[in-house]
């Protein structure tokens, strides 16, 4: 303890002073290295995970790599195991990325997550298409997505832990979102593809996984009905992923409280899957060979103390809920390494993630680090 009124004096010799600031300013990655790593911080039986690119997943982006393995105990594939990257032609499945990435989770025995199954986008037209012109029959229809899960699934069968079988099936309001897949096969089509699923792989864990479940209360009832729909029919269903793709203030703290207990009280388990904090203002894309409004992207130089500061806050308070549900909640998944790496830039300067564009810990790293240091 110093007596009041004493000045610490560093006594280092003025490089030595030089080269603490340059790691303090982050100019030399490895000495800046966070000390704690999420997995080991997260209650037991908790995962951990991060989607990854195929960069990361191939080992070609090395930094993001050791800090994957350093930190998470689960991977999800940002877009490796879509439709379109795995099925783009009717009779050719493409196998090598998507080996790999499995591959590279298992190496590193973390579980390994299927993202997605049936979903409306990133998914070839061929799928729907009828011989017509219009769409395909529910007969054909159901015909190509019985192959497609059977394949794709069949092949990780035993390796990859879950799948989200379906994704974002609602409307903000609760109806059913008018998909292709909808129209073609009927409101059953969310029954069958746990059903093929479930045929394909039947010790893997069966998702179904949307966003605005928070925010929106409407679609979070709709969630629950497709929920025990499924359980009706003596379906699988493991888990309900809430995407978590959030903005500072939204959702509150009591949003996310009762949305994990409103799912939860369906007996499965629940998930955030896709999480990150989205820092800049809603926009639509300039027009073409406009230029972007400055306001639309206002931190290029660098996110403000004060911004980086209630970050952190937001991600504290959600973990803070997240660890009071610690048992209804089986996984929490980032959508994307580091600031650089996340969906959210767009042609902008986004913040939303725990590191930084040099890949080093940003103050809601140590933020959370620190919640998850209070669990008993
Ligand atoms: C995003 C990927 O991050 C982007 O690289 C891609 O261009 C579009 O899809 N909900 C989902 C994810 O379920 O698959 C989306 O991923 C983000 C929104």
């Amino acid at each position: 303890m110093q007596h009041k009124g004493a000045r610490r004096i560093d006594r280092r010799p003025v490089t030595r002073a030089l080269t603490a600031a340059a790691c303090a300013l982050a100019l030399c990655g490895p000495a800046a290295q966070e000390t704690r790593a999420l997995k080991d911080l997260v209650p037991g039986g908790w995962l951990i995970g991060v989607a990854i690119n195929q960069n990361q997943s191939d080992e070609r982006d090395t930094a993001a790599v050791d800090l994957i393995t350093r930190q998470f105990n689960a991977i999800s594939p940002e877009n490796l195991l879509k439709f379109e990257s795995v099925h783009r032609q009717p009779d050719g499945f493409t196998f090598e990325a998507q080996d790999r990435y499995v591959a590279f989770g298992q190496q590193r025995g973390m579980a390994v997550i299927g993202h997605t199954l049936v979903w409306h986008s990133q998914t070839p037209a061929w799928v729907w298409a009828g011989s017509d012109g219009g769409l395909a029959d529910r007969a054909t229809m159901l015909e190509r997505m019985r192959v497609h899960i059977a394949t794709v699934v069949g092949r990780y069968k035993g390796r990859i832990r879950g799948w989200d079988v379906v994704n974002e099936a609602l409307n903000d309001d609760g109806t059913l979102r008018d998909s292709p897949w909808r129209r073609g096969i009927g409101d059953d089509y969310i029954a069958k593809a746990f059903e093929f699923a479930r045929e394909a792989d039947p010790g893997a864990e069966l998702y179904y996984n949307d966003f605005n479940l928070a925010t929106r209360p409407a679609k979070r009832a709709g969630a629950i009905r497709i929920v025990k729909e499924l359980q009706q029919r003596g379906l699988r269903i493991d888990a309900v992923g809430e995407q978590g793709h959030w903005r500072l203030n939204t959702p509150t703290v009591a949003e996310i409280d009762q949305t994990i207990t409103e799912l939860r009280a369906t007996g499965v388990k629940v998930m955030i899957t896709e999480l990150d904090v989205n820092l800049l203002p809603p926009t639509a894309p300039p027009a073409p060979g406009q230029p972007r409004e400055p306001a639309a992207n206002p931190y290029v130089d660098g996110l403000p103390d004060d911004v980086q500061q209630a970050l952190a806050r937001c991600y504290a308070n959600a973990f803070r809920v997240f660890l009071k549900h610690r048992d209804d909640i089986t996984r929490v998944t980032f959508w994307g390494v580091s600031d650089g790496d996340s969906w959210l830039n767009r042609g902008r300067m986004n913040y939303p993630l725990l590191w930084d564009r040099q890949r080093q810990p940003k103050a809601a790293f140590e933020e959370v680090t620190k919640v998850l240091m209070t669990k008993s």
